[in-house]
């Protein structure tokens, strides 16, 4: 717990804005803002539209940098080797569609790999002809040792780039980045983390984690308003990336900064989520990370184990800190994956995510500091009486 924060833990909803009788329990798909947040960024809005001339051409640039600078912070990491994103989306795209790759070369990834950037590997590496490696993760897992492994073993010398999820979508697994990268520290292969979920949700520092690029999202776990990410280059990369949009970038005329500035001007847009990242910070700080990350995690192991005594639902890994964080997913039995999202938001008033990745079907929990023991009790009656 945090001595100092200024929050009682039964007031910690009153800072979102939900309805009565709605349990919000899928923050790891779409995570809203606290009020603090969302004010913030009505006054940012209120100073573009007072005059866009000055917003745009005088202030949005110094704005900015001091948000380069708070994620640097909180990241470990210079402000200046963060570009700020629309979302994780647009950070994948930029470093693998600007990734030198030639035919026989191999890319690796697992089947976890969230199914979009999925997508754009299978594409980049058939438009390049390399060879795309998806290494399997052994679902129930016993011990992250088995994805450490599983990862390592389908590296070899043609190898170009590694990407894996910090915490995986669907699973919600975390995996073992920081050995993952020790491990490939000697090995001329790039390393990718996709910190969707991983950012604020694990404690990350990227000037020791030993990877080449880092993805993540803003308005998931950050609770940042929507439709804001970064992206991390490591210095002896940075010349090489390009948004996936090409726009003026460097040639706009004003401070040149370096290498951001391709992705800082892509054309006309609102930055008013980017610029409200400090203010999302500020909150969980203030609130105290420890105190986030442990309401998330306790909770997640209640989800668990509470799920796990309907019939049919099993745990996909142990009840460990090292297999997942402030999400959990289990394994329910079989039926339309779809329909049950559904009914669980519309009749149950619920919503929780039903990712249906394979033939099997799953249930994923996500908590935050506005949710309560009382949103998982209402989730487990819920699934008792949909699953009969
Ligand atoms: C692991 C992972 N990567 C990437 C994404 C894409 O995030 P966004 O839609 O914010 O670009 C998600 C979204 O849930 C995700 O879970």
């Amino acid at each position: 717990m945090n001595e100092e924060s200024p929050f009682c833990a039964e007031e910690l909803r009153d800072h979102w804005s939900f309805p009565p009788g709605l349990s919000y329990l899928n923050h790891g798909s779409f995570g809203p803002s606290p009020r603090e947040v969302l004010q913030c960024r009505a006054q940012w809005l209120h100073q573009m539209e007072q005059n866009p001339m000055r917003f745009y051409t005088r202030t949005l640039a110094p704005a900015l940098e001091q948000v380069q600078e708070a994620l640097g912070r909180m990241l470990g990491c210079h402000g200046r080797d963060v570009a700020l994103m629309e979302n994780t989306t647009a950070g994948v795209n930029a470093v693998v569609r600007s990734l030198p790759l030639e035919p026989g070369d191999r890319v690796v990834t697992t089947d976890q790999t969230y199914g979009a950037v999925l997508r754009l590997l299978q594409q980049e590496c058939r438009r390049q002809g390399a060879e795309l490696v998806v290494v399997p993760v052994p679902l129930p897992l016993d011990d992250p040792e088995q994805i450490l492994q599983a990862v390592l073993q389908a590296v070899d010398e043609r190898t170009r780039l590694v990407l894996v999820d910090h915490v995986s979508s669907a699973a919600a697994l975390v995996f073992p980045v920081e050995e993952i990268c020790r491990r490939l520290q000697d090995h001329p292969t790039r390393v990718f983390i996709d910190g969707a979920h991983g950012l604020a949700m694990r404690p990350v520092n990227l000037d020791t984690l030993g990877c080449d690029y880092y993805a993540a999202t803003c308005h998931k776990w950050l609770s940042a308003p929507f439709t804001c990410g970064l992206l991390w280059v490591a210095p002896q990369h940075q010349g090489q990336v390009q948004p996936a949009v090409l726009s003026w970038g460097h040639t706009f005329p004003g401070n040149i900064r370096g290498w951001v500035d391709e992705f800082h001007w892509r054309g006309t847009y609102d930055p008013s989520p980017a610029l409200s990242i400090p203010q999302a910070i500020r909150f969980l700080q203030s609130v105290g990370w420890e105190r986030f990350r442990r309401h998330g995690h306790e909770l997640a192991r209640m989800a668990r184990a509470e799920l796990c005594r309907l019939p049919g639902v099993e745990p996909l890994y142990p009840d460990c800190e090292d297999c997942f964080g402030t999400m959990v997913t289990v394994r329910i039995p079989p039926g339309d994956a779809l329909a049950l999202q559904h009914r669980l938001g519309r009749k149950h008033r619920v919503e929780v995510i039903v990712p249906n990745w394979t033939s099997d079907r799953f249930l994923r929990v996500s908590c935050h500091l506005y949710n309560t023991e009382e949103d998982i009790a209402r989730l487990v009656a819920a699934l008792r009486e949909e699953l009969g």
